[in-house]
């Protein structure tokens, strides 16, 4: 999944080579020209059932750079030390690199470098995807929101002029086992939910502030509720 808010239309055509049912649009009032040095988004999966299939993500855009970056969720099935998630932190930014062991070249087939980790979690807590630069190199971590608990899930560098997070973006909810299918039938969807809370930074040029989020769904209307809760924006699927 990757998409710029101008060519959503175009892509949206494209589907289901990228299966998104849902996207989250996000933005932050008061962004430096620069770009911003961090951004953290709040994503809740207290109620997704803990197997594989799901992608709950946030997308981000640099200034001076046309490709997005990634980070986000998707559940696991426990593991014998307890429930677990997959975090993954990605660039679609050609001449990224990264010497981080939980980082490889290459995103959905593409220029790129993706970072993932298995990590204990609990589900019940809201967790923070949070994205902070120190120049040029990018760093995602998930923290408990409510324990403070912070799992990297890894580094990347991007190439000299890339500028700092850009203030509006378009995240998603997919069914990644049906990238590339066409043949997908919307009632074979497994159940799930999930909720996404609006972006925060403290790099604003007013410092820390909350920008807002919209939702919507793309694909398999029927099957999909959305309402807004606390602020958020939730979807529960089947
Ligand atoms: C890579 O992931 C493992 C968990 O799979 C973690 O223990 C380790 O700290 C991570 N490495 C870095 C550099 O964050
Ligand atoms: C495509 O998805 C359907 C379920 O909707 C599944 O039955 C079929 O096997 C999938 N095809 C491929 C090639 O994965």
């Amino acid at each position: 999944m990757k998409f710029l808010p101008i060519v959503l239309t175009v892509l949206a055509s494209l589907i289901p080579s990228c299966m998104a049912l849902c996207d989250i649009s996000w933005n932050i009032p008061d962004v430096p020209s620069e770009g911003l040095t961090d951004i953290t988004f709040p994503i809740n999966i207290a109620n997704a059932p803990h197997t594989a299939g799901y992608y709950f993500a946030q997308q981000f855009g640099f200034v001076g750079l046309a490709d997005v970056g990634y980070i986000g969720l998707q559940p696991r099935p426990d593991s014998d030390s307890g429930s677990t998630m997959h975090g993954v932190f990605s660039s679609f930014v050609s001449g990224a690199t990264s010497t981080d062991d939980n980082c490889s070249n290459g995103a959905d087939g593409g220029d790129g470098v993706s970072c993932a980790v298995d990590f204990l979690a609990s589900y019940s807590d809201t967790w923070n995807l949070v994205v902070t630069s120190d120049g040029n190199t990018w760093s995602g971590a998930a923290v408990d929101s409510s324990s403070g608990v912070q799992q990297n899930i890894g580094t990347y560098t991007l190439p000299a002029g890339a500028g700092g997070i850009q203030s509006s973006q378009v995240g998603f909810v997919e069914y990644y086992p049906w990238n590339g299918n066409s043949t997908f039938t919307c009632a074979d969807l497994p159940s799930t939910k999930g909720t996404f809370y609006p972006p925060t930074t403290q790099s604003s040029s007013n410092g820390a502030v909350t920008g807002d989020i919209s939702g919507s769904v793309d694909n398999c209307q029927s099957y999909i509720t959305q309402q807004s809760i606390s602020g958020g924006v939730d979807f529960s699927i089947s």
